[in-house]
C-alpha cells in the first residue's frame, strides 16, 4: 500500500504523454484558415454540402498535405496548388503538368465533382496520376469540400 502514492505521478505522466499523441490533439498545419467570408460561401452551397465544417475540413487536409498546398507553385513532383480550386475548371494551373486524363476531363470542381474525386479519384477519372486511395467517410469529404470552398472564396 505504501507504494501506491509514488506510482500515481508516474501514471499521470504516462497518461499525459498518451493524450499528447492522441487524436484529440490536432496536427499543426501550415495552410490557410477559413475566413467568415469563406464560411458564408459554404452556407450558400446546395445541401448536403452546406452542412460541411471548414475548420474540421482544414484538419482533415492532413490527408492531402503530402502532395498539395495553397501556393501558386504547388508541390513540385507531388501535386498542384489548390488555391482558388473551388469552382475552377480542372487542370487549369499553368505551371503544372497534369495527366492527359485530367486535361481532357472537362471537369469543373464544384462540390459534387469534388465529392466523387475525393471518394475515389481513380474511379472518378481512370488515368489520373493522383496517387490517393480516397475517403469513404461522407462527413470527412463534406468537411474537406467545405474547406476548399471556404479558402477559395474571395
Ligand atoms: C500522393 C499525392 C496526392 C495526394 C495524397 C492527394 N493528391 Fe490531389 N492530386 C495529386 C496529383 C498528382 C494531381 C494531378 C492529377 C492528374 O493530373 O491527373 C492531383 C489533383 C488534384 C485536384 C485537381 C487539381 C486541378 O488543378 O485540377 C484536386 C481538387 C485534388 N487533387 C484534391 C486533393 C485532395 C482534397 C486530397 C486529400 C483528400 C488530395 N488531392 C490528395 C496528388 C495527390
Amino acid at each position: 500500500m505504501a507504494r501506491a502514492p509514488a506510482a500515481l505521478p508516474a501514471l499521470a505522466v504516462a497518461a499525459a504523454a498518451l493524450a499528447a499523441c492522441g487524436p484529440d490533439r490536432p496536427p499543426v498545419l501550415n495552410i490557410p484558415e477559413p475566413t467568415p467570408k469563406g464560411l458564408e460561401a459554404v452556407r450558400a452551397l446546395d445541401a448536403p454540402f452546406n452542412a460541411g465544417d471548414p475548420a474540421a475540413g482544414r484538419q482533415a487536409f492532413v490527408l492531402c498535405i503530402d502532395c498539395h498546398d495553397f501556393t501558386p507553385e504547388g508541390m513540385p513532383g507531388k501535386g498542384p496548388g489548390l488555391q482558388d480550386i473551388f469552382g475552377a475548371p480542372a487542370a487549369a494551373k499553368s505551371n503544372w503538368v497534369y495527366s492527359d486524363a485530367l486535361r481532357a476531363s472537362g471537369f469543373v470542381w464544384d462540390a459534387r465533382r469534388l465529392d466523387g474525386w475525393i471518394f475515389n479519384p481513380h474511379e472518378a477519372l481512370p488515368g489520373t496520376t493522383m496517387g490517393f486511395i480516397g475517403i469513404r467517410s461522407d462527413e470527412k469529404r463534406r468537411n474537406l469540400i467545405a474547406y476548399l470552398a471556404a479558402v477559395s472564396a474571395k
